[in-house]
């Protein structure tokens, strides 16, 4: 939804809430083949990087097989598990229909692959991202269920203008999350399983802060849409991000209006620091430093 609050209708061929047909059988040799190299590089490198959950939803979907994933497949398994199912969309949609599909337990997917040459960098989400990114984690009832109650807070975030500071909860953890387990710190993220850069840059960089979760102080942190995150905040469990975000968000909201923004470097005495970064990636310029052209 647009800051005037007037939601744009779906682009012909879409249905009133956005979805279109997957039409599984149109993709490519091609196309598949990006799935396949995409998914292949990906599993390698994540073992021993990325949460239990997200790799246990990774094998139950059984995602690889013969390339891009058929949905009426998948859902079938995700169904059964939690209860979610994933439906196609042409590309990003509005707020409150984003947040609706959520609130049913519908994860809106892009439709389309990237090109081979876009393999590590795109501007829209994808059915890489947005499948193999995100549905994994969706297997896991706990984080189901957290999903789920984004989509209602979403709707509820809208009416009380409070947006901004509810989709950098999303960001922090849905997107570019991380988890403390006894092995060390795993990667929950889609957006950073997604990505094998950031898989390595977000774990091992020595550059980025690494921040015990908190709910408000994440609520006040802005965040890079366009390059590697300069913090990434680290849950203690799927577990308690969902306890701690059952709470009433109101009297938050009320006192965040009131509230500064926080660096989005910084680093405040009530942190539980995991790593002090150097930010020395960001210094230097980031992507656009390290990839001429
Ligand atoms: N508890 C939040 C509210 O009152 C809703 C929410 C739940 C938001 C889980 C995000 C994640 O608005
Ligand atoms: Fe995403």
């Amino acid at each position: 939804m647009s800051a005037d609050g007037f939601t744009p209708s779906p682009p012909p061929g879409a249905r009133a809430d956005w979805t279109i047909d997957q039409s599984w059988e149109t993709y490519s040799r091609a196309e598949h083949d990006v799935w396949i190299t995409l998914y292949d590089r990906q599993t390698a490198m994540l073992q021993g990087r990325a949460c239990d959950a997200f790799l246990q939803g990774l094998d139950a979907l059984d995602l690889h097989r013969s390339g891009i994933p058929d949905f009426g497949r998948i859902n079938e398994e995700l169904q059964r598990l939690t209860g979610w199912s994933v439906v196609a969309v042409p590309g990003l949609v509005p707020d409150d229909v984003f947040f609706d599909h959520l609130a049913n337990r519908r994860f809106p997917a892009g439709q389309f692959i990237r090109k081979p040459d876009e393999l590590d960098y795109l501007q829209e989400p994808d059915i890489f991202h947005d499948v193999f990114g995100h549905v994994p984690m969706l297997t896991d009832p706990t984080f189901a269920d957290y999903m789920q109650a984004y989509g209602r807070g979403g709707q509820r975030a809208l009416d009380l203008g409070r947006l901004a500071n509810l989709a950098r909860l999303y960001w922090y953890t849905v997107e570019f999350g991380l988890m403390r387990t006894d092995a060390g710190l795993r990667i929950y993220g889609a957006g950073i399983v997604s990505s094998r850069a950031e898989s390595l840059f977000a774990l091992d960089d020595p550059s980025p802060n690494r921040i015990g979760f908190d709910l408000e102080r994440v609520m006040r942190t802005p965040y890079r849409i366009d390059d590697f995150q300069q913090a990434y905040v680290v849950i203690d469990s799927i577990q308690t991000l969902q306890e701690v975000t059952l709470q009433d968000f109101a009297p938050i909201y009320q006192r965040l209006e009131g509230a500064d923004d926080i660096g989005i470097a910084e680093i405040l005495p009530g942190d539980t620091v995991f790593t002090r970064g150097t930010q020395a990636y960001a210094r230097a310029g980031g992507r656009l430093a390290s990839t001429p052209g």
